[in-house]
């Protein structure tokens, strides 16, 4: 099988870890500072703070927004779950606004309608690696005095009119879970020009700790390990190369399934690098799980990226909500993700196109 996604460690990053262990400062450390530096660096923000993963960057950034108990965060409804459930863990209301059909982004036309006096933040998500349309959501939230929090935990390295993801909003959280772009096992990060919010992060991230032991504000341990940082700094190395791999990758599929009858390769718009976390199709016909039932028997792997909108999975169905995003309800039945990570072979790319060319032919004869 072929499967949908592969971190890619090498012995540089076991070498890493190793000496990390050896040394005998395993938890937050010098590497974790070096990791910082590095990613702020890369990103192009004034502070970059690490943090356990990408859903304690999200909840640690809606802290720093100050969005408290009653307040609401515009978010997209096609994303995982940890998009909405940050603004659940402060007491906040996520509200979900449509998507674009063919970036399946947040859809800036329709944000205006869900502004309230409670609105505080908007939540973007750059979705499979391609940025939202962040001038036009930016604006808004200009208007509006709200702050704007990227969910970048797809997006390392993408970039937007030639800034890169993470520096396009207020806040901006980072994930660095194995199947992502790039890996540090499990860990997030934080980026901002924000230095009276990064010096906050810091302190939220450990107990809300100032100085040692003296604690002045109720934190977390969210903090990332320098066993964590260790692989984050080697990966971050090999970043360019992986999304460079990703992006050809993903224009040989394209140029392949172009051809290919009822089957939408991934628009990509002009302003953007898309880094191609996810290479997603969209199926027509409601056919979707056909095909992939039949890329699966004949060994290539994929991924439902996702199965439903937030709303209806049943943490929020029992919460009361009764939203009706149509194009996200729509994408949620024809998007398919297939293999596009930098491991890929020419035969595999090869396969993944006969296959679902077979398939499409199969199907929709
Ligand atoms: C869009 C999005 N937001 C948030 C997260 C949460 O990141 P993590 O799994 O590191 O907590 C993920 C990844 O799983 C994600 O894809």
């Amino acid at each position: 099988m072929i499967p949908v996604a592969k971190p890619l460690i090498t012995e540089e990053e076991v070498e890493e870890v190793v000496e990390v262990l050896r040394s005998g400062f395993i938890a937050q450390g010098p590497q974790v500072a070096d990791f910082e530096e590095k990613f702020a660096s890369y990103v192009g923000t004034k502070h970059a703070v690490a943090v356990s993963s990408g859903t304690t960057a999200l909840h640690l950034s809606l802290l720093l927004a100050d969005v408290k108990s009653g307040d609401e965060v515009i978010t997209t409804p096609f994303s995982f779950v940890a998009t909405g459930n940050c603004a659940l863990y402060v007491g906040a209301r996520p509200v979900f606004v449509d998507i674009d059909p063919k970036t399946y982004n947040l859809n800036p036309e329709k944000i205006e309608d869900v502004i309230t006096e409670r609105t505080k933040v908007i939540l973007p998500v750059h979705l499979y690696g391609q940025p939202a349309e962040m001038d036009h959501i930016n604006e808004i939230a200009q208007e509006h005095e709200l702050l704007v929090i990227e969910d970048a935990a797809q997006a390392h390295g993408s970039m937007y009119n030639n800034k890169m993801a993470g520096s396009l909003g207020d806040l901006a959280c980072f994930s660095f879970y194995p199947t992502k772009n790039m890996t540090s096992s499990e860990g997030g990060m934080i980026t901002t020009d924000n230095s009276e919010m990064a010096d906050l992060a810091r302190m939220l991230r450990s107990h809300g700790e100032k100085e040692r032991y003296e604690h002045v504000v109720l934190g977390y341990n969210f903090r990332m390990t320098d066993i964590a940082a260790a692989i984050g700094r080697v990966q971050l190395k090999r970043l360019p190369g992986f999304n460079q791999k990703r992006i050809e990758n993903a224009q040989y599929l394209s140029e392949h399934i172009k051809n290919i009858k009822d089957i939408s390769a991934p628009y990509v718009s002009k302003k953007v690098l898309h880094v191609f976390h996810q290479y997603t199709i969209r199926i027509a016909d409601g056919r979707r799980d056909e095909i992939m039932e039949k890329l699966n028997q004949n060994g290539v792997g994929t991924g439902i990226y996702y199965h439903k909108p937030i709303y209806n999975q049943k943490l929020y169905q029992d919460l009361g909500y009764q939203n009706q995003c149509l194009e996200a309800e729509r994408a949620s039945s024809d998007v398919l993700s297939l293999p596009v990570h930098p491991l890929l072979r020419i035969e595999e790319l090869e396969k993944i196109v006969f296959t679902l060319a077979d398939a499409s032919e199969q199907i929709f004869q």
